[in-house]
């Protein structure tokens, strides 16, 4: 294809807060160019939010059901190729529903879906329409995480032990969503958010991570879910024991009421023969433990010692940070790569697969099946993984 390819949006507009990292990462590998949208759920900021974006108005829309029926009137080349989809969870689905119905790819922001059912038969149309979605679990987009996946793959750490991981966060401390003015209220109101709080909006990326980095898959959960904010419907708080394939143990914690923590995802993985450390906060240092030798840290950016799947989804020489955006930006150019490939009828190689899909968007919306499911049952606490 002789062009860049086509985005949309819903959401993202002056009035979000992931809309403009999308933006800045579909960009970064100059494969992608921003067409259409239907940018805030209010009329009056969808309309500046694309003038803003340089849309021309007839490509501005005040509704995603508006956006989806003018782009089919237009010619296939100058409709949108793709949708990207960054609303609150419970304009998830019907927006990819629609996208998907009329050929159109998805990018769509976590938890997939308001519910398991809506992920279920979003899968379906996946797999009946062929067309590529892309889930955007971020932290599996960094080249460390990559790497720590590839070694861990490889048995560098022997056979795995236990995981342990952390997503820490401070900022709903307080009743913030009654004061309006932010992006509180809908993640804590369970008609928008849907039935977790924490654990749908940050649990999922924690459990995401550990599922990526170790290839294991969580069977059993036992978990202790918190409300700490007073009057708050949803949880605030929680942490889970895991039980992963072939008898690996795991906890998870995920939190918003950790004062003046910022946004502190960290994994820890331990094997018979070592263990691995990476903290999205310090990104590009990848931690290695050992029974027979000194620490080592590993620092991104040197083709000397890092695998192919992290130096495909490396950047910049090793010193110049690379973060939260680029990370976005791997998962994008996955996608499109992907897209571009399926369009030419060939098959892309594992690296440019290893994005996340909507079958981890199905397990993201099991995993909030399961440990709500364990957290509202104060007797019989181990769960068996919903499916
Ligand atoms: N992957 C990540 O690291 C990450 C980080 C933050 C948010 N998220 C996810 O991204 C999504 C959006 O989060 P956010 O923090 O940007 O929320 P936000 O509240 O800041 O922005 C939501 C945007 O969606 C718009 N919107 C709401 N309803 C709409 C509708 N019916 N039609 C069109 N636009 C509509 C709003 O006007 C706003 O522009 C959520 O699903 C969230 O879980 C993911």
């Amino acid at each position: 294809m002789k062009r860049k390819l086509k985005m949309g949006m819903v959401g993202g507009g002056s009035d979000a807060f992931i809309g403009a990292i999308h933006r800045n990462a579909a960009f970064m590998d100059n494969l992608i160019e921003l067409v259409c949208g239907c940018f805030s759920v209010n009329p009056e900021i969808s309309r500046s939010s694309g003038r803003e974006y340089f849309l021309p108005d007839n490509r501005i829309y005040t509704t995603y059901q508006e956006m989806f029926e003018k782009e089919m009137l237009l010619p296939e080349e100058e409709r949108m190729d793709f949708v990207t989809i960054v609303t609150p969870n419970k304009w998830h689905f019907e927006p990819a529903m629609m996208a998907l119905e009329r050929g159109f790819h998805v990018v769509i922001d976590k938890p997939m879906t308001f519910s398991l059912e809506e992920a279920k038969i979003l899968q379906k149309k996946v797999e009946e329409t062929g067309l590529v979605l892309a889930l955007t679990h971020v932290y599996s987009g960094y080249p460390a995480v990559k790497e720590a996946k590839a070694r861990i793959a490889e048995g560098k750490i022997g056979k795995l032990r236990r995981v342990y991981v952390e997503y820490t966060q401070g900022w709903l401390s307080k009743r913030i969503e009654m004061l309006g003015g932010n992006n509180a209220g809908w993640r804590t109101d369970p008609a928008r958010t849907g039935k977790a709080g924490t654990m749908g909006d940050v649990g999922t990326h924690a459990w995401h991570l550990a599922e990526y980095i170790t290839g294991l898959k969580v069977e059993e959960v036992c978990a202790d879910l918190r409300t700490f904010v007073e009057g708050r419907p949803v949880d605030d708080d929680g942490a889970a024991l895991l039980r992963f394939e072939n008898g690996v143990a795991g906890v998870l914690m995920a939190t918003q009421i950790a004062t003046g923590e910022a946004n502190n995802i960290r994994i820890r993985v331990y094997g018979e023969k070592g263990g691995m450390e990476w903290r999205q906060m310090d990104p590009n240092r990848l931690i290695l433990r050992w029974e027979d030798r000194p620490t080592e840290e590993l620092y991104m950016g040197s083709n000397e010692y890092m695998s192919d799947l992290a130096l495909w989804n490396t950047r910049i020489p090793s010193g110049h940070p690379e973060g939260f955006i680029e990370a976005f930006a791997n998962i994008y150019r996955n996608f499109v790569l992907t897209v571009l490939a399926k369009k030419r009828g060939e098959a892309p190689d594992y690296k440019i697969l290893d994005f996340p899909t909507v079958a981890d968007g199905v397990r993201g919306m099991q995993f909030i099946e399961t440990i709500i499911a364990s957290g509202n049952d104060h007797c019989n606490k181990w769960c068996k993984w919903i499916e």
